[in-house]
């Protein structure tokens, strides 16, 4: 089977892999120019299985091409998740000082007895590169972690300056922990604390990152304060803490039962960051699968199944109680892609008025809608904000906001295809703080929306699969009327690269 990359739902500037399944993103790092992104890869099918790091690198971050796959399944087992350094000062050995070998650290998934596949054990094994990631070799001693376990995966490993040492964090899924490791070489690797059971504890733990940010107080002005973030999947979200590293253990700021998520919507795990983005502004740039595990193996796409979101960078910034919380937003290199635009400004919208734009509207004929990014500024909510994207009749994505309880709904039960698991027709609940306006910024990719709330407050992932011809957008008011001080739509080209 060739790609084509015009195939219904290939998405232009989401990452996708040119054939078979695809879930985690794997061993985020920026090395030589280029943003390597390996990813958790089937090479013989459109399901999960006979898991290997599939490869591919970008130089913005938007563009992307494929590599051959890096680190292939063997007979020690299957690649499963993990991470990737540039080891400049070649630690490890592996390379030499011209040389400085690129290490994967990853878990190997052994499965002893075919018969018996539920019997397997996990233990982290490195790989290396000494050509700039093209050619990978396996350590001749893995593994170079191995507690005799059966859950223990997915390790996060990067460099802590202040000790001059690598430091890696790992999940102990069962028992809702992490583990944290120290080495001087990626080799030889030595216990040095632990966290959790704490948050969300309702299922597996696993793909741990651990990151320090600085604070941005709320007006996004860089405080001379630093926190560290660790973030965990659990099935089927992502949850994170903020908190102090010592280079040895993390201690929670805030009471360990406080669950916070990072993304809202349906559609994000396995988050990690990229290790090692140079610079002063040192972006900490985030990738997830754009997936969830419920559905995953029946989502209507051929041939090809798996989607990563945006990458989006982090920031800390202070709440209103001068506590500080997660931002995101997408990458400005995205904004490059645009093609042209449509503005509206200043429009009451009440229920005898609503706003549409889409291809049955004159004014805006042939503005078929369904790669880019539509920008709102709302004021003045009264009653309900009642908002359709990717429009046909009663067939969209409909977004409601009710300023008086902040309450934030976005539905995809009528969003198109959606019969092909019964978990997929949701409706995800946001809780704002109730306000007569708002700022919603939707990133919008044939069979995505990534929706941000005031600048990347809060955020909301969902896939879904619309009929070719749902290309419409409109802004409705329930039991009341809103200001719609600015709508702005950046088309995106149409076809995805290649
Ligand atoms: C998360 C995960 C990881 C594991 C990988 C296997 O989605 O279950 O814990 O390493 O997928 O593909």
């Amino acid at each position: 089977i060739r790609p084509t990359y015009r195939e219904p739902y290939r998405p232009v500037y989401h990452f996708t892999p040119p054939v078979n399944w695809t879930n985690d993103p794997n061993g985020l790092v920026f090395a030589n120019g280029l943003y390597h992104l390996f990813y958790q890869y089937n090479p013989d099918g459109m399901e999960w299985g006979h898991m290997s790091w599939g490869h591919a690198v970008s130089k913005d971050l938007v563009h992307w091409q494929n590599w051959p796959v890096a680190i292939p399944e063997g007979p020690e087992g299957m690649i499963f998740s993990g991470s990737a350094v540039l080891d400049s000062f070649n630690t490890s050995g592996l390379g030499s000082a011209s040389h400085p070998p690129l290490v994967a650290v990853y878990t190997s998934h052994h499965i002893p007895d075919r018969l018996h596949p539920e019997q397997y054990t996990q233990s982290q094994h490195i790989a290396y590169s000494l050509d700039g990631g093209h050619t990978w070799r396996k350590y001749a001693h893995n593994p170079v972690l191995d507690l005799h376990m059966r859950d223990f995966r997915d390790p996060k490993v990067f460099w802590y300056a202040p000790d001059s040492q690598w430091v890696m964090v790992v999940s102990f899924p069962e028992q809702h922990q992490v583990q944290f490791f120290r080495s001087a070489d990626l080799i030889h690797w030595q216990h040095t604390g632990s966290f959790g059971p704490a948050g969300d504890t309702s299922n597996v733990w696993e793909c741990p990152d651990l990151f320090p940010l600085q604070v941005k107080d709320a007006s996004g002005k860089p405080t001379d304060q630093t926190k560290w973030v660790l973030m965990i999947s659990v099935q089927y979200d992502v949850q994170y803490f903020i908190g102090t590293f010592n280079g040895k253990t993390f201690v929670a700021d805030e009471p360990v039962d406080r669950i916070r998520k990072v993304d809202e919507g349906t559609d994000f795990y396995a988050a990690t960051t990229y290790n090692d983005i140079p610079g002063s502004d040192g972006r900490r740039i985030c990738i997830a699968w754009m997936d969830n595990w419920a559905y995953a193996a029946r989502i209507p796409t051929f041939p090809w199944r798996g989607f990563m979101t945006a990458p989006r960078v982090f920031t800390l910034r202070e709440n209103e109680q001068g506590k500080p919380v997660l931002y995101q937003y997408p990458v400005d290199e995205i904004g490059q892609l645009a093609v042209d635009s449509v503005q509206i400004r200043n429009r009451l919208v009440d229920e005898a008025h609503e706003l549409q734009i889409s291809p049955a509207n004159k004014q805006q004929s042939n503005y078929p809608f369904t790669v880019g990014k539509l920008s709102l500024e709302l004021s003045q909510i009264k009653g309900m904000v009642k908002w359709a994207i990717a429009q046909h009749g009663d067939s969209a994505i409909w977004v409601n906001y009710d300023a008086a309880t902040g309450a934030l709904q976005v539905d995809r039960s009528r969003s198109g295809i959606t019969h092909f698991d019964s978990h997929f027709p949701a409706i995800i609940r946001m809780q704002l703080r109730p306000d007569q306006q708002i700022r919603l910024d939707v990133f919008l990719d044939k069979c995505s929306v990534e929706l941000f709330v005031n600048g990347g407050q809060k955020a909301a992932t969902l896939l879904f699969f619309p009929h070719p011809d749902q290309t419409g957008i409109s802004l409705q008011a329930v039991h009341g009327s809103y200001r719609v001080d600015e709508l702005k739509l950046i088309r995106y080209p149409q076809t995805a690269y290649l």
